[in-house]
């Protein structure tokens, strides 16, 4: 599958602006709607007093506030790369599956030339959404509300009654707004809306060797087993991915329960389920991975760690790796992707609102994984980490609990503790990148250093106004 993602990008896909789409420098007015919309509309904020990284304080306004909110929309998700949908979800011209970048809906299909593209799902004409199915097979898509109808290239190609618009009316103005790059790395496709953004995988960083230790463990890669699972829980998406970016401090108190049912004598005595011994990877573009190395107890599925081959694993991935990442631990890419390397989890955290997150998960596994040992898989993330899972559950309750009081006057200006491992950041010479103790919320405070740069830069759309 991976052989026929290619990176796309709209210029690429509509030489000369043929498909209707706007040319690059324009795609924001386009997207508006080309007109001239008044600077009130869009406050900004300067974020400075509100994250405090180099001291380790957070303001939970930020978790908190309307305007805040909309800044993040503009500032960090527009302009960051995010994730869409898995390569496996796509096999023949046609396939779609649709879903969110921030708040903004997006059609994700292949096209005629078996290529990636990803679309605002929204009608050029009064705005409806051009296909409401969550996933499926379709030659166009046809909006239920007139009937404008786009092809898979996103042309508009058919319009009822169209004698009755003007003569200036020309239907390759109106194309459904593409997404201008959309990118894959190793079977996980992202999309952004900046118009000229670094490469995906420069975005990545060293995080790309975190990334394979769940995604590169043989030539063919992963493929998804099962649906999407989608939940909404109240609270804030970054009390999500942060948590995903930086810590394994919380697991034994909040899974303590979830702990005992998985230790190796059921009774969960402190010495077999503590890990305090890993690592937490510290990117500078606000990613994050933390992971026992060395754990005692291997909380993973039985039937998927005996199929395992660790000799091959360690010739591919090598030592560090498997005696790291591959085992167990967690990890977010900047902003709202993360993923469970040891139960094949990946999960979207869809901003809806400042209080309120829509989760969307997988269960991936490796492409050569027999049938039971893929389903053995599925069963096991589902009872760990699928919307009812004995790890999921307390993971939700604290965001929610968390959120929940978080807009009282008094509790609002109460600044947030993210002090822990201080100054242990360093280079560890094991694994790449700066990395720091198991224990620490170093990735978090980068991570809050990276939304704070994101959200003081004018995007691009302010820098063309
Ligand atoms: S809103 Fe889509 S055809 Fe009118
Ligand atoms: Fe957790």
């Amino acid at each position: 599958m991976t052989s026929t993602i290619e990176p796309t990008t709209a210029q690429e896909a509509c030489p000369g602006n043929a498909c209707g789409n706007p040319p690059q420098g324009r795609a924001t007015s386009a997207a508006r709607g080309a007109l001239d919309r008044p600077s009130e509309l869009q406050r900004t904020v300067d974020v400075s007093g509100l994250v405090d990284s180099e001291g380790g304080l957070l303001d939970r306004a930020i978790f908190t506030d309307r305007l805040l909110y909309s800044q993040e929309l503009r500032r960090v998700f527009a302009p960051s790369w995010l994730f869409l949908a898995h390569t496996d979800q796509f096999h023949k011209p046609g396939d779609f599956f649709t879903t969110y970048m921030g708040e903004d809906p997006v059609i994700v299909t292949m096209d005629k030339n078996r290529r990636i593209k990803a679309y605002l799902n929204s009608c050029r004409h009064r705005g409806a959404r051009v296909c409401r199915a969550d996933f499926g097979q379709t030659r166009n898509f046809t909006c239920t509300y007139h009937g404008w109808s786009y092809d898979l290239e996103g042309r508009l190609v058919s319009v009822p009654n169209e004698s009755g618009y003007p003569d200036s009316f020309r239907r390759e103005d109106w194309g459904l707004v593409e997404v201008p790059h959309v990118e894959s790395y190793h079977g996980l496709i992202f999309g952004t809306w900046n118009p000229e953004p670094v490469s995906l995988r420069e975005s990545l960083g060293d995080m790309a060797w975190y990334l394979d230790a769940m995604l590169d463990h043989d030539p063919e890669g992963t493929v998804v087993v099962g649906g999407v699972h989608k939940w909404v829980l109240d609270g804030n998406w970054k009390l999500a991915a942060e948590q995903f970016a930086t810590d394994w401090y919380h697991v034994n108190m909040s899974h303590a329960s979830a702990l005992m049912v998985l230790s190796p004598t059921g009774k969960g005595s402190k010495d077999e389920i503590v890990h305090r011994t890993g690592r937490q990877y510290v990117d500078p573009n606000g990613h994050g991975a933390g992971f026992p190395v060395h754990p005692k107890n291997r909380f993973d599925a039985d039937t998927v760690h005996h199929w395992m081959d660790y000799d091959a694993l360690r010739e591919r991935l090598g030592d560090a790796r498997v005696e790291g990442p591959v085992t167990t631990g967690h990890a977010t890419v900047f902003p709202n992707f993360s993923y469970l390397p040891v139960n094949g989890s990946i999960r979207i955290w869809h901003p809806k609102g400042p209080d309120e997150m829509e989760v969307w998960a997988w269960t991936i596994v490796d492409k050569s994984m027999p049938g039971e040992v893929r389903e053995a898989q599925r069963l096991y993330n589902l009872r760990t980490f699928g919307p009812t899972g004995i790890f999921e559950q307390d993971d939700g309750e604290n965001w929610s609990e968390c959120q929940a009081i978080a807009h009282g006057f008094i509790t609002n200006g109460v600044a947030l503790n993210y002090q822990m491992g201080m100054g242990s950041e360093r280079e560890d010479g094991i694994h790449p990148g700066t990395t720091s103790e198991l224990y620490s919320d170093a990735a978090g405070r980068s991570f809050y250093a990276r939304w704070r740069t994101l959200m003081n830069t004018p995007a691009w759309h302010e820098e063309t106004q």
